[in-house]
């Protein structure tokens, strides 16, 4: 049985004060069922990490540098992330790969840079409205997939969110089939490309306009360990009524 995952990205949302949510966050889940993560600006990783110590949530990064250390002026690297205590990192979220070029070739490197620090990787994969319109969806998770998740991949420091880029943050969401086809489509991918064993432990979020009341009905989708929320994931009021109906859901 894969444990379920909720994972929140704050983007670049939240100064100190906002740290106060997840102290409520913790409080409404000291019994958790699911992995519960939350990635904070850089900024307050560390604090974060202090304030979860007693608490169900682990803390994660939102994008790492491929290497450990160097003259990258503004990024971070894994072992500053783990240093500071976060255990998880996102890469290849749509809008690195948009805003910052970031492609497949870098986006496997910070991953397995990632993997290196001993921190577990959310890798994002997901197409466009245009490729949608185009029937390129499977085509583009494929090479998403091949070029970006390294080879060593275990069950536990892969954890791969769909998002198309079209449900971020717009309140569109795609139907329940089309969610399935892709996360059935990414398991079988994988298990081609790992073997059954890993292939199966490997949790699958759904991430795109996620939010208490569609989450429910995401959470039956087979081959939906989870979700990826963006702005539903700022405040402990919302994101906890998506853990509890990711541990109310069967699947
Ligand atoms: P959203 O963002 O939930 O605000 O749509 C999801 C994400 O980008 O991870």
């Amino acid at each position: 049985m894969r444990r379920k995952m909720a994972a929140g990205n704050w983007k670049m949302n939240g100064l100190s004060a906002q740290l106060i949510e997840l102290d409520s966050l913790g409080a409404s889940h000291t019994a958790a069922t699911s992995d519960i993560v939350i990635c904070p600006p850089t900024t307050l990783i560390a604090p974060a990490v202090g304030r979860t110590e007693n608490s169900p949530i682990s803390i994660g990064g939102q994008d790492c540098h491929s290497a450990i250390k160097g003259a990258h002026t503004g990024d971070i690297s894994a072992p500053m992330l783990a240093d500071a205590g976060a255990a998880y990192v996102i890469t290849g979220h749509s809008e690195r790969r948009q805003d910052h070029h970031e492609g497949n070739d870098a986006i496997r490197a910070k991953t397995q840079s990632a993997w290196a620090a001993g921190l577990t990787a959310i890798l994002c994969v997901g197409e466009s409205k245009d490729q949608r319109d185009a029937a390129e969806t499977l085509n583009v998770i494929a090479e998403q997939l091949a070029g970006s998740a390294p080879d060593d991949a275990t069950a536990d420091n892969l954890v791969i969110a769909y998002e198309p880029i079209w449900a971020i943050g717009t309140g569109l969401v795609p139907t329940p089939e089309q969610i399935g086809e892709v996360h059935n489509f990414i398991r079988a991918t994988l298990k081609d490309r790992y073997g059954d064993q890993i292939a199966s432990g490997v949790r699958l979020l759904y991430g795109g306009s996620v939010n208490a009341g569609n989450a429910a009905t995401i959470f039956t989708i087979p081959n939906v360990d989870g979700a990826l929320v963006g702005g539903a994931s700022l405040k402990a009021v919302d994101f906890s009524q998506i853990i509890s109906a990711l541990e109310q859901s069967a699947t």
